[in-house]
């Protein structure tokens, strides 16, 4: 699969490209990442990627045109051809709808190209949202001062999902979230006694139905104490 990030910062995913399942799903050539810095799509002098809103308040909205023209010479065919070619455009930003383990499930078996548009200062101007991305996207119900950190999340979520990624110890078909509406059973590792902490007993044992069974109903209370809107 291939990530396009559209974004003023590029330096910023040094550091999540770098790290853990993603720099090694790069290495292993299963993960592609194109950076593409939003301001070698502007003509003037200042690079300027940002003006004022109409109808007036604070702060700047980014503009159409370097965004428009930075999509287009990425992908240079039309929306239909694009689309048929399972390559997807993204508008990250906290109007969107929000991004689920379900969302990061379909861009690794539909997308083999996502392009992810990193909004920053105080929003987007709307015709991005409305005539050239295919869907927008938040990551959660709080403001971030830009989309980046949102595309390295949703960059992370999707690509530990792509087939030969995850070794088969670490597979990621049990974890919360996979599991329909339930948060992941609590784990523990030695030693089986830490501080007077001791670790459940069923869980020291070898009978494999009562594990089974045990961390069900875990799971269950877990979710049940921090997450219960799961629940419903
Ligand atoms: Cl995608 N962008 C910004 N700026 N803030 C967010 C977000 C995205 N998702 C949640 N908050």
């Amino acid at each position: 699969m291939r990530f396009h990030l559209l974004t003023i910062f590029p330096d910023f995913f040094q550091g999540p490209l770098s790290h853990g399942v993603v720099a090694r799903a790069r290495d292993a050539g299963k993960l592609e990442v194109a950076i593409h810095d939003l301001r070698q799509w502007t003509h003037d002098r200042h690079r300027t990627v940002d003006d004022r809103c109409f109808g007036g308040g604070a702060g700047m909205l980014m503009k159409p045109a370097p965004i428009f023209e930075a999509v287009e010479s990425v992908f240079a065919v039309s929306r239909e051809e694009r689309l048929a070619k399972g390559q997807r455009v993204v508008l990250l930003t906290p109007q969107g709808p929000l991004f689920t383990q379900a969302t990061a499930r379909r861009y690794a078996a539909e997308c083999p190209e996502l392009l992810l548009i990193c909004g920053r200062y105080e929003g987007v101007d709307e015709r991005v949202a409305e005539y050239l991305a295919d869907e927008e996207l938040s990551i959660g119900d709080y403001v971030l001062s830009g989309g980046e950190l949102a595309a390295a999340i949703v960059m992370d979520a999707t690509a530990r999902l792509l087939p030969g990624v995850l070794g088969n110890d670490e597979s990621a078909v049990d974890e919360s979230f996979e599991q329909a509406g339930l948060l992941d059973y609590p784990q523990w590792t030695r030693p089986a006694e830490f501080r007077g902490w001791e670790v459940p007993e069923v869980l020291q044992g070898g009978n494999h139905a009562e594990i089974r069974k045990w961390r069900a109903g875990a799971a269950r209370a877990k979710t049940l104490r921090n997450r219960p809107d799961l629940l419903k």
